[in-house]
């Protein structure tokens, strides 16, 4: 059995855990910090699979030596941004922790591969391959998984189509300058562009955009985990069953569309050796300048964290 660790138990680690024991696709590990809770969770999941049919073993852990040998590490430890917290606080916070679970992990799987979705998501990934000095394969960020389900979802909402029909893929970044690629995108082979009038796509598109705030605005407390947590099963199944699923993730580019050394969300080929190839769409002018603006954005940020650790 494949086994995955995944660090932080929160609301997305512990939606995470649930969602891959309903695939039975491995053993799990959860780990967090707080006392108790990781094993309470992993014990009730546990508890749960007689009922849903599914030989999966869970355990629940303060400790990294419970990771022991895992084929894959799930990053979702972190903090959420308080009020009065500026992104570079929430930048330092996060790089503390997300670089203590990295390194930590691999000494007890020094072959595993990692799925960081702990924000700021691009910088997160990029801290991960550098501290861990891993090849670009081994460290795939989650993001446009979500993003592009989120668009997919308001075109089913708006169209009245099946979300299986709906084919959408929003790329760069994951902020507020990510790219939804509209001209790539489809409803059963019929480019959005000719599905949707303009201003019904360029609503559902700003929606897109904001996806992440709207779900916070209705929370009041904490951030959305159910499609977050979604999207790195779908991540976790493509690897290790080898489906070289192509999946908009983001990935440490070497010159690809003329990008290098950041993480940047684009569709990549995902299969047991990790993140396999990135796939390169040819982009129109206005679609290269939003990819620009977008990857600006990271780089900014990969630079005030470059300032904070030692990479
Ligand atoms: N080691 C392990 N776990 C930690 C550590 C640490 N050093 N520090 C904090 N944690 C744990 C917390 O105890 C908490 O249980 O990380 C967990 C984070 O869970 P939540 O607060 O519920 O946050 P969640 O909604 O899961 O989001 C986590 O993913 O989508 C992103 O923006 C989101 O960066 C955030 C991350």
């Amino acid at each position: 059995m494949n086994k995955i660790s995944i660090i932080g138990a929160g609301m997305t680690g512990s939606t995470t855990a649930h969602w891959l024991a309903e695939r039975e696709l491995a053993d799990l590990v959860l780990v967090d910090v707080v006392e108790g809770m990781p094993q309470g969770k992993g014990l009730d999941m546990l508890e749960a699979m007689p009922i849903i049919g599914r030989d999966v073993e869970i355990v629940g852990a303060n400790d990294y030596a419970a990771t022991k040998g895992s084929d894959i590490i799930v990053i979702t430890a972190g903090l959420p941004r308080k009020p009065g917290m500026s992104r570079d606080d929430l930048l330092a916070a996060n790089a503390d922790i997300v670089g203590k679970a990295a390194t930590e992990t691999l000494k007890y799987s020094p072959d595993a591969i990692y799925v960081v979705l702990t924000n700021p998501l691009d910088t997160m990934a990029y801290l991960t391959l550098k501290l861990n000095k891993l090849p670009r394969e081994r460290v795939i960020g989650q993001a446009g998984v979500l993003d592009s389900a989120r668009l997919r979802a308001f075109v089913a909402l708006e169209t009245g189509v099946s979300v299986e029909n709906i084919q959408c893929y929003v790329l760069g970044g994951h902020g507020d300058e990510m790219v939804p690629l509209t001209r790539h995108s489809n409803v059963a082979g019929v480019p959005l562009r000719e599905y949707l009038p303009a201003d019904k796509l360029d609503a559902i598109v700003q929606r897109t955009r904001k996806g992440g705030g709207e779900i916070v605005n209705l929370l009041k407390t904490g951030s959305a985990f159910y499609a977050p947590s979604a999207a790195v099963a779908q991540i976790v199944e493509a690897i290790l069953k080898d489906k070289h699923l192509i999946l908009p993730c983001s990935a440490y580019m070497q010159g690809e569309y003329g990008l290098k050394d950041l993480f940047f969300g684009v569709p990549a080929v995902l299969g047991r050796k990790g993140m396999e190839k990135i796939v390169e769409y040819e982009l129109d002018a206005d679609e290269k300048a939003l990819f620009d603006k977008s990857a600006a954005a990271v780089k900014e940020t990969h630079e005030a964290l470059k300032k904070i650790a030692k990479i």
